[in-house]
């Protein structure tokens, strides 16, 4: 469709009482980013020009979420929920602007792909005024049932409003509507609120706009993409939808996954060719992975950047900031938070690296902490490469270890230590000969004497 401009409405004004949650309902998240972002990033990749965001009063994280992924979306107030086409008439100023195309998406609907979008753009484009997308549910109950002649939408009828024939049909209205630009506003001012729920439907767009001798269509999609959530039950059953889409797509570009189903990955999880992902791992949003590199079980990881052939786990933790460069190692129970490893550097056991930096071949032994809050602020150790750490050691920043150094075990650092220096910091040890025996001797004589007295 090439130069066709098109304005996107979302409509987002929904409470979602029933998720029984404090937060709306387009703000909750699948593969670890909100509905609402799903349905934007959907009409970002379609290639849409522009984004009007409809919000219910109040709602002001919805709105700063929606300029979060979109910073040019428009946002729009529906001061009353009066109905579908009430909400897209909030974007009325919008929509006077004279897009070629109008796209209405409803914020709930994360499965939506942007090759969908472009499907239902293109029946605009070869000349329809209205086109919806059409879907068979195993269950059609509360849908809107699509009254089709022959290739031509009739009409859209409301369960309310439908007929028991109507009733019977089997094809729904998936609730997306592409409208053409030049007859939206024509069309969506015609719409009443005659019915039933006395609600302004914006599904009446079909009848009026072949009142008007225009063209009206519906593009059959599979019911995963585009069915809208609004309980928990269905926020879960989606969550496992886009899952195995992540998976597959990992899967055809090269990644192993050796037990695909237990992997989570965010919708933004970048895995590069010849990463295995061992079974049992969860990412967060903001995570590379780069070629060759290992992800080991039970490891946890958000906002970190792993570098090639990087071994990450069993059992690790990457916090946002943690930057991997090749080859590093981090073993089982380490976390790591905004810190950047360099080059085949290693912290294999059980260790806290937080507002750090290690360098290239340092080796961190078990148990290293960087003590990097004093209960107010946050403060920064820098490792220098080649250093060796000793086990056990807790080094409190601000502190930096030169190039080389050495710290001996179970050191509690609290000043610099220069390159190629030794730094030992704790109690000294002192052996006292025979003094086991003499323990023993004494604690026998007590029982003696305690059992005597008996
Ligand atoms: C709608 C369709 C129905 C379709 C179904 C698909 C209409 C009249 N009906 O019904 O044909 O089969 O979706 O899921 O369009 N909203 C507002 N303001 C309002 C009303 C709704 O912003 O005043 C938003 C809601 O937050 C939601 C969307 O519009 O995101 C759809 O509204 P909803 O009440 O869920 O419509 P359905 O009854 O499901
Ligand atoms: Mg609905």
């Amino acid at each position: 469709m090439g130069a066709r401009t098109c304005l996107a409405i979302v409509l987002a004004a929904g409470e979602g009482t029933r998720m029984r949650s404090a937060q709306p309902k387009v703000l909750h998240a699948i593969a670890g980013r909100s509905m609402l972002a799903h349905v934007l990033a959907a009409l970002r990749d379609a290639g849409q020009t522009e984004t009007a965001v409809v919000v219910g009063p109040g709602h002001a994280a919805v709105a700063a979420e929606a300029k979060a992924v979109l910073p040019g979306a428009e946002m729009f107030v529906q001061a009353e929920r009066r109905g579908t086409a009430h909400a897209v008439l909030a974007a009325k100023s919008a929509i006077a602007r004279g897009a070629d195309d109008i796209l209405v998406i409803f914020g709930d609907t994360p499965l939506i792909r942007p090759q969908t979008l472009a499907k239902l753009r293109a029946e605009l484009a070869q000349g329809a005024a209205v086109a919806v997308l059409g879907f068979r549910p195993a269950d059609p109950t509360g849908y809107g049932r699509l009254v089709m002649d022959g290739d031509n939408l009739i009409a859209i009828r409301e369960q309310a409003d439908a007929s028991e024939a109507e009733r019977a049909i089997a094809t729904c209205n998936g609730g997306l509507m592409a409208l053409a630009g030049a007859q939206a506003l024509a069309i969506l001012q015609k719409i009443g609120s005659d019915n039933r729920k006395h609600e302004f439907y914006l599904t009446d767009a079909v009848a009026i706009a072949r009142t008007m001798g225009l063209r009206t269509r519906a593009v059959e999609v599979t019911e995963d993409e585009v069915s809208g959530i609004n309980t928990k039950a269905q926020l879960a059953a989606a969550e496992s939808q886009m899952q195995q889409r992540l998976r597959q797509a990992a899967l055809d570009a090269g990644v192993t996954l050796v037990a695909p189903e237990t992997v989570f990955l965010a919708s933004d999880t970048k895995l590069g060719k010849d990463v295995v992902i061992e079974p049992y791992v969860m990412f967060g949003p903001g995570v590379t992975v780069e070629e060759g590199a290992t992800i080991r079980s039970f490891s946890h990881i958000h906002g970190a950047h792993v570098g090639p052939g990087a071994i990450v786990g069993p059992f690790a933790r990457l916090r946002p900031g943690a930057r991997l460069e090749e080859g590093v190692h981090i073993g089982n129970f380490v976390e790591v938070k905004e810190a950047l490893i360099e080059a085949g550097a290693k912290a294999n056991h059980l260790s806290y690296i937080g507002d750090a930096r290690v360098g290239a071949g340092a080796n961190i032994g078990a148990g290293t902490i960087t003590c990097n809050y004093d209960g107010a602020a946050k403060h920064r150790t820098d490792i220098g490469k080649g250093a060796f750490i000793g086990s056990n050691s807790a080094l409190v920043a601000p502190v930096t270890i030169g190039d080389g150094a050495y710290v001996g075990s179970g050191s509690v650092i609290t000043r610099d230590v220069p390159a190629e220096a030794l730094a030992i910091g704790r109690g000294r040890q002192t052996v006292k000969e025979g003094w086991a025996g003499r323990l023993r001797g004494a604690k026998s004589a007590g029982k003696t004497t305690r059992q005597g007295s008996k």
